[in-house]
C-alpha cells in the first residue's frame, strides 16, 4: 500500500452539530501522527473542482463550540457518477491526497464505498447527522444536540399551550427515521408520539385525545415525525379538527433549527473521540469502514453494512413514552 503522507476531510449531507468538533479533532490527531491535513469545501464538490484547503491546528481553533462546518456541507448528486468520481480521483493525485475522512450519512458513505472501491483510497467514515439512524452506532454526531434543541422548544410550546388550552402539533426533523420525535417526545413528556417505524392508526390518537379530555388535560402536546404516515403535522391537525371541532389545535413546525447551534457536550465528546479514532484507524492500514460508539466502545463497521443496515428504533420506550402520557 501507498505511503499516506496527506490526508483530506470533508463534510457532507445534511449538517449537524458537532462536525466542526470532529473536523478539530481529526486534524489535530493527524498533524500530531505527522500527516499533512487538508480539507475539501462543501463535501465531494471540493474534490471535483480542486477546492482544498490546508488545515493547521491553528486553523481548527476555537471552532469545537460552533455548530454547522467550517468546511462547508453539499448533497453531492454528481459523485454517484463514475465520470465525476474519475475527476476527483485526478484532482486527489494532483493534490497529493492520499486518504480521505469523510463526515456525513449513508449518501456520503454511498459514495465513500464506491470511490474507495474504484480506486483504492484509503476512506473512513465519522457518523454525521442529526437523524441518529445510521447503523454501527449507538448515537451519530448531532443527534444530542437536535433532540436538546427540539426540548427547549417544545417546553417553550407548552408554557402557551397551557395557557390557552391549547393542543399543539409539533412536526420534528427525520425523513426516515423517528429518532428525534421518540427522544424528544419521551424528554418533553408529550401526550403523543408518531413515528415512521411504526404505524399511526388516527382513530387509536383520536381516542386516547377524547380520554385526555375526560381526564381534564385541557392542553396537551403531539410529536410528529416528518416521515410519519400520518402525512406529518398539518395532516395530523386536520383530522383532529374534523373530529373535535372544541379543541383549540396549533401547528408547530420546526424545522432547520433542529440542524444548528452550539453542540452539546454529549457530541463535542463523541464528535473528538471518532474524530481522533478515525486517523489511528487510517494509520493502522483499515478502510472503508464507518467509525462508530457501540457501549461505549469505538466500533468499526463496514461501509458497505453501515448503507445495507438500519438502525431500530426502540419501540418499548415508545410504549413507555405511552405508559407516561396517561
Ligand atoms: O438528514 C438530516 C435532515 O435534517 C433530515 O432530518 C431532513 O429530512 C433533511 O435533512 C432536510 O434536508 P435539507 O436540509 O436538504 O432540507
Amino acid at each position: 500500500m501507498k505511503e499516506i503522507k496527506k490526508i483530506a476531510v470533508l463534510t457532507s449531507g445534511g449538517d449537524s452539530p458537532g462536525m466542526n468538533a470532529a473536523i478539530r479533532a481529526v486534524v489535530r490527531t493527524g498533524i500530531n501522527e505527522g500527516y499533512e491535513m487538508v480539507g475539501s469545501i462543501r463535501g465531494y464538490h471540493g474534490l471535483i473542482s480542486g477546492e482544498i484547503v490546508p488545515l493547521h491546528s491553528r486553523s481548527v481553533s476555537n471552532i469545537i463550540q460552533r455548530g454547522g462546518t467550517i468546511l462547508k456541507s453539499a448533497r453531492c448528486k454528481a459523485f454517484y457518477e463514475k465520470e465525476e468520481r474519475k475527476k476527483a480521483y485526478e484532482k486527489m493525485q494532483t493534490i497529493g491526497i492520499d486518504a480521505l475522512v469523510v463526515i456525513g450519512g449513508d449518501g456520503t458513505f454511498t459514495g465513500a464505498k464506491l470511490f474507495g472501491k474504484e480506486y483504492g483510497i484509503p476512506i473512513v467514515g465519522l457518523p454525521g447527522t442529526i437523524d441518529n439512524d445510521l447503523y454501527g452506532t449507538d448515537f451519530t454526531i448531532g443527534y444530542d444536540t437536535a433532540i436538546n434543541t427540539v426540548m427547549e422548544a417544545v417546553d417553550k410550546l407548552r408554557d402557551t399551550a397551557y395557557s390557552h388550552d391549547r393542543l399543539f402539533i409539533i412536526e420534528v426533523m427525520g425523513r426516515d427515521a423517528g429518532f428525534i420525535a421518540l427522544r424528544s417526545g419521551i424528554a418533553t413528556g408529550a401526550e403523543i408520539i408518531l413515528v415512521p417505524e411504526s404505524p399511526t392508526y388516527i382513530d387509536e390518537m383520536l381516542y386516547k385525545l377524547e380520554k385526555d379530555w375526560k381526564k381534564n388535560k385541557t392542553s396537551g402536546i403531539i410529536i410528529v415525525s416528518e416521515g410519519d404516515d400520518s402525512g406529518g403535522a398539518m395532516e395530523v391537525e386536520r383530522e383532529i379538527n374534523e373530529h373535535f371541532p372544541d379543541f383549540e389545535t396549533r401547528v408547530s413546525i420546526l424545522g432547520h433549527i433542529q440542524r444548528g447551534g452550539s453542540p452539546s457536550a454529549m457530541d463535542r465528546v463523541l464528535a473528538s473521540t471518532l474524530g481522533n479514532a478515525a486517523i489511528m484507524t487510517i494509520k493502522d492500514g483499515v478502510s472503508g469502514v464507518m467509525l462508530g460508539m457501540v457501549d461505549n466502545e469505538v466500533e468499526l463497521t463496514s461501509f458497505e453494512k453501515s448503507i445495507k443496515h438500519h438502525q431500530h428504533i426502540d419501540l418499548e420506550l415508545l410504549d413507555m413514552a405511552r405508559v407516561l402520557a396517561i
